[in-house]
């Protein structure tokens, strides 16, 4: 089955085409980071408008390097829950006006289910059960995935997401935006140690993360170098909050995963991508026998491919959505319990 995937929750506006669930045909990703570079963050208002120009012309690019027509096209999946509502509309009305006039069947789709499914389309071979650890701008959230469509929520964060303190931090320090891959670069120069971050909630037998607090130690921190006159060692505040973000991550998820017993945990989600977190993760994972997966790089950040996969999983279990399917900001993702 091709299925044309449409994601558009944020500031990405993205289309592709997978074949079947697993055959990435084409996944084209139109980000707006320009535009919303000045403000230090997403301006919703802004991202809406951006995502109802480039909403065609992301569709004909995936259908014109997926080599396929709208005749091909045999669903459209779309996000529909979790994110900006503006931006969710452009997408859903997209996706209801094709699979109306092609007459081929809707899904929508939970954003974070997509992220979920993001790492099944980079690694088919993950093993169910396993745990999930989703960890975006907007998200940190561990999930136990039970089987496809499946899941379980563990925990999540109280607060500021872990991407959003990235990128907050990164807003203060003036180094850019989105914060993520600036201080993943310059913590590869900076020593872990030299400032000791606290690790909210590490302790604490929960699966919630909190990432306020550690937010402000580092401005404190920060404000405090510059009121002492000495100079200021960015790559050393960098690397010091990094390692006290991906500790926590670590220590929760490994806690989860041997407390579900299961042999696999997934990493997904934009910080995926950070390389110190990969490091930490797999070096825990041979040390407790865990296999560790993450995406492709290119599948880390938000796309329309991993929601077209998640979609065909909807579809194949016959849950496809009518003409009424509406977009709901802010849900959590569906819990299925089974047996
Ligand atoms: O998944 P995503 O594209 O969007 C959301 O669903 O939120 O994730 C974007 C987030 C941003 O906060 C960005 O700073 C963060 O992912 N990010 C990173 C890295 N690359 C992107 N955070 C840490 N290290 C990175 N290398
Ligand atoms: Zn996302």
């Amino acid at each position: 089955m091709l299925v044309l995937g449409i994601e558009t929750s944020c500031d990405e506006t993205s289309a592709a085409l997978v074949a079947d669930g697993k055959t990435v045909l084409s996944n084209i990703i139109a980000n707006q980071l320009e535009l919303h570079r000045k403000y230090g963050g997403v301006v919703p208002e802004i991202a809406a408008r951006r995502h109802t120009e480039l909403i065609g012309y992301v569709i004909n690019e995936a259908l014109d390097a997926g080599d396929k027509s709208l005749r091909d096209v045999e669903a459209v999946a779309v996000t529909a829950k979790q994110g900006l509502v503006g931006s969710l509309l452009v997408g859903v009305a997209a996706a209801k006006t094709l699979s109306y006039s092609l007459k081929v069947p809707l899904v929508g789709v939970h954003h974070i289910e997509g992220h979920i499914f993001a790492n099944l389309l980079s690694n088919p071979e993950i093993p169910l059960p396993h745990v999930c650890l989703t960890v975006s701008g907007g998200h940190t959230l561990l999930v136990y995935v039970r089987d496809y469509c499946q899941y379980e929520l563990l925990g999540g964060t109280v607060d500021d997401a872990a991407g959003e303190a990235f990128d907050k931090i990164a807003k203060f320090l003036d180094l850019g935006f989105p914060g993520g891959p600036v201080i993943d670069r310059l913590a590869v120069q900076g020593d872990r140690k030299a400032f000791a971050f606290p690790r909210p909630l590490l302790k604490a037998k929960t699966f919630y993360f909190s990432f306020s607090g550690l937010k402000t130690s580092v401005i404190n921190a920060f404000k405090g170098q510059l009121a002492s006159g000495e100079t200021l060692p960015l790559e050393d505040i960098a690397a010091s909050f990094q390692e006290a973000v991906v500790d926590v991550l670590l220590v929760k998820t490994l806690r989860a995963a041997r407390q579900r017993e299961v042999s696999a945990i997934s990493v997904t989600g934009g910080v995926s991508a950070n390389r110190r977190l990969r490091e930490v993760f797999a070096d825990a994972g041979n040390r407790e026998g865990i296999e560790v997966y993450f995406p492709a790089l290119s599948m880390c950040t938000d796309n329309a491919a991993m929601i077209a996969a998640a979609g065909h999983a909807r579809l194949i279990r016959g849950q496809a959505n009518d003409l009424s399917l509406d977009v709901i900001p802010n849900v959590p993702l569906e819990v299925q319990h089974v047996g």
